[in-house]
């Protein structure tokens, strides 16, 4: 077998990419005025979603959460928590002391892929099993007390009332039977009762809203939930006045939680037009195709995605670790496996600053490509920059709507998620985008929030308990 030819390593030379290079980068860089559209239609988006007669068509659903009133932290009571959102969930056992104190114990549960896609009757069982290990240990069994429970559901969710939430479809790689337009309280109750723990659920809260309540707690100025995590969804405090769908009282104050699942924000077709031919790809080969268009352009489930499809395709055209194919022409890569670039490579390679590509070389060298050249990294690094890039920007504007529709200063956004928390540039790429898509005069701050959504959870449930009408007072 002939000596591979090794002229072609060196084609093109930094700092300078190669022009279809720079093509493939261009397509994923949304401008500032593209971003303003985005935004115009984002909110159009928004109305149409609130409106009961268009609310249909809308690909932004605005579900009210029924969580009217922001904690204050004079609440008290023992409450647990359960908080199910992705491959792992969290039960907790809160007791709030009033003055802000809380104690908290938690346990991290796994839930097996099996469970994610079975029949939906064992997803709940399974819950519940380790719910009632975990009562045991905490000693919560048998007490003669009937605990309330908060549950973090963190899937979009027609609700009726605080206790009753309609899953109008799976996201985020789950697709259990026989659970979509079910109400998913009962679901769990039903599950809870079969075991016989003393247990009520007694709220379901969205993971946005669960957050905002949980920032809230510390921070009363907190007015927008954000996750951006495995998926992304924000939530905001929106006047009743502005929410024809409301069913519930007019009651002070006429305000009301949002949860907006913005990550399906254009399932319509509404955001096509920046749409690259790897978010079309990422799209068709999920689990859900034509849904969570938005999330699947931000989101940390899908990132290491798109980097995967652009470096195949550089690969493929033969533009990109060209010294590393054996002598039959192949490479030996998980590159061309789904899932095979983890979204937390991104922010690996992405914390390398200079020119030695540490971070970088050692991901590559987890990938098969050994001893990648230093284009190689440059443009690894470059790919992962523009796909994260566009994701904060998209993130940041979808924000910048929110705010300037609260048209308040000095509001705070309580955050939470993976890619916020762990990616070295995502926050500041955000702050730096909506300097120029916030109306000048409003300011804003963040809270990174430190108990997750299941917290807020627990406060909405013990206040609910507290107060039949199941609404914060
Ligand atoms: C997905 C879910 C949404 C959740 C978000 C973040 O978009 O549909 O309900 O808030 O992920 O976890």
């Amino acid at each position: 077998v002939a000596a591979p030819d090794k002229s072609y390593i060196k084609r093109y030379r930094y700092p300078e990419l190669n022009d279809q290079i720079e093509k493939v980068i261009a397509s994923l860089k949304i401008n500032d005025e593209q971003l303003k559209h985005i935004m115009r239609t984002l909110e159009e988006e928004m109305n149409t979603g609130l409106s009961p007669t268009t609310h249909k068509q809308s690909s932004v659903k605005m579900f009210p959460s029924y969580v009217r009133h922001i904690p204050d932290g004079t609440e008290v009571g023992q409450v647990l928590a359960l908080d199910l959102g992705g491959t792992n969930f969290r039960i907790l056992s809160i007791k709030l002391r009033g003055n802000s104190k809380i104690d908290l114990t938690s346990k991290i549960f796994v839930v097996p892929q099996s469970v994610m896609i079975g029949d939906g009757r064992h997803l709940f069982r399974h819950l519940v099993e380790c719910l009632s290990d975990f009562m045991k240990k905490e000693a919560l069994l048998h007490t003669g007390i009937c605990y309330p429970l908060g549950f973090t559901f963190s899937f979009p969710c027609k609700q009726e009332s605080l206790s009753s939430a309609r899953l109008t479809a799976w996201t985020k790689g789950f697709s259990c039977s026989g659970v979509v337009n079910e109400d998913v309280v009962k679901l769990l109750q039903d599950a809870i009762n079969e075991k016989g723990i003393n247990v009520k659920c007694a709220a379901l809260v969205n993971d946005t809203v669960g957050t905002l309540m949980a920032c809230a707690y510390r921070e009363p100025s907190t007015a927008i939930g954000l996750i951006l995590g495995t998926g992304t969804n924000a939530c905001y405090i929106e006047n009743l006045d502005n929410v024809g769908t409301w069913n519930g009282d007019y009651n002070e104050p006429k305000q009301v939680i949002i949860n907006m699942e913005w990550g399906a924000f254009g399932d319509n077709g509404c955001l096509n037009h920046i749409r690259t031919k790897y978010d079309e790809e990422v799209d068709l080969s999920s689990i859900n195709p034509g849904k969570q268009t938005f999330e699947k352009m931000i989101s940390g489930m899908y990132m290491g995605e798109i980097v995967r499809l652009i470096i195949l395709d550089l690969l493929q055209q033969e533009l990109l670790f060209l010294g590393h194919r054996d002598t039959y022409g192949d490479y030996k890569t998980p590159l061309y496996n789904r899932g095979g670039f983890y979204t937390k490579f991104v922010s690996t390679v992405e914390t390398d600053e200079g020119i030695k590509f540490s971070n970088t070389r050692r991901v590559l060298e987890d990938i098969g490509i050994r001893n990648p050249t230093f284009d190689d990294c440059v443009i690894v690094q470059h790919i992962c920059r523009q796909v994260s890039t566009r994701a904060a920007r998209l993130a940041g504007a979808g924000l910048a709507v929110l705010i300037n529709r609260m048209k308040k200063s000095n509001i705070t956004i309580g955050v939470d998620g993976s890619l916020y928390r762990y990616h070295p540039r995502f926050k500041r790429n955000m702050e730096r985008c909506m300097e120029n898509l916030v109306h000048k005069d409003l300011k804003f701050k963040w809270a990174l929030s430190d108990d997750g959504s299941g917290k807020g959870a627990a406060l909405v449930a013990c206040v609910a308990e507290q107060n039949s009408s199941g609404i914060f007072v």
